[in-house]
């Protein structure tokens, strides 16, 4: 039998947890509040999970809000790039000088802020000619007059490349030059039926990077076939329409998406 001192304890539990439940409500309802108004939160990425191209250029995003909708004065802000796991900083921008002695030697010549762009509350940095060890998290922390904060960037390193269609009597190749991870390679029909009388040859290169040549047999003339090349983070869609004869053939609609 319960007594009456088991009673109030359980149930001053209970209230225990409602209350902690509201003041975790209210918060996050309050920097929810602080984050509109500019001291919390002041610091964000569009786009949390970009995925370079192997040997091109990729641009970390990130943006902080600034305390003037005309902007911020680039000498008042200070701005740095981090990557996790290396104590030197890929970039340093400190109240609008560039400060690059404390740069990780993997960064020497290959990043760069868009200077004109930083008064108005844009910290992203552009990475060129972007490397395998270049895959990581990233910290961009801002500090400036409507507030200091940090957000991550998570880079994916990948390769890719639109293919090149040819045509050979009544076959269809399509020829991928670089892809990574290794990809899969998928024909479909005009109505999105996938097409099996397909072959695809993998060549490795010595930086590991995937060359194929994929062909599909028995193609019909006029027809439309949709090439979809595919690894976890890169999917290319690629449409060609095969107009006879062979000098008026086209590959055409290439997209890439990730
Ligand atoms: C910053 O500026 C660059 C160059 O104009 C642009 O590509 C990028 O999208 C901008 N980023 C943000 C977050 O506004
Ligand atoms: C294409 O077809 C022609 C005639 O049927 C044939 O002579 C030629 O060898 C074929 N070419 C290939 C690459 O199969
Ligand atoms: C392709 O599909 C057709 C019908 O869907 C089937 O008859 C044929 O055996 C398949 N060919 C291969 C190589 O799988
Ligand atoms: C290509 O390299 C990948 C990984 O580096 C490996 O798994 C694959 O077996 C290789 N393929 C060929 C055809 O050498
Ligand atoms: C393909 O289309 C062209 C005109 O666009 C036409 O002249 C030709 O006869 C067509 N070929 C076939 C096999 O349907």
């Amino acid at each position: 039998m319960a007594s009456l001192g088991q009673i109030i304890f359980w149930g001053m539990i209970v209230m225990i947890f409602v209350a902690a439940g509201l003041i975790i409500l209210i918060l996050s309802v309050s920097f929810a509040v602080q984050g509109l108004g500019g001291s919390q939160g002041t610091v964000d990425s569009n786009n949390k999970w970009p995925i370079g191209n192997l040997g091109e250029d990729v641009i970390l995003s990130c943006k902080f809000k600034t305390s003037t909708n005309s902007g911020e004065s680039t000498s008042q802000v200070s701005i740095t790039w981090k990557k996790k796991g290396l104590s030197e900083v890929v970039y340093r921008y400190n109240k609008g000088a560039v400060q690059l002695t404390e740069q990780n030697p993997q960064f020497k010549d290959r990043t760069q802020l868009f200077s004109d762009a930083i008064g108005g509350g844009n910290a992203s940095m552009l990475l060129r000619n972007v490397k395998m060890k270049d895959e990581g998290v990233y910290y961009c922390s801002v500090n400036a007059p409507s507030g200091s904060g940090t957000d991550s960037v998570n880079l994916r390193v990948a390769a890719f490349s639109a293919p090149k269609f040819k045509w050979v009597n009544t076959t269809l190749t399509a020829e991928g030059e670089r892809w990574f991870p290794k990809p899969d390679v998928l024909w479909l029909d005009v109505n999105d039926n996938v097409l099996n009388e397909s072959e695809t040859s993998f060549f490795n290169n010595s930086a590991g990077i995937t060359r194929f040549i994929s062909s599909l047999q028995q193609i019909t003339l006029n027809d439309s076939y949709t090439c979809i090349i595919q690894n976890y983070l890169v999917k290319a869609v690629s449409r060609a329409t095969v107009k006879g004869p062979v000098s008026t053939f086209r590959g055409k609609e290439n997209s890439i998406l990730y």
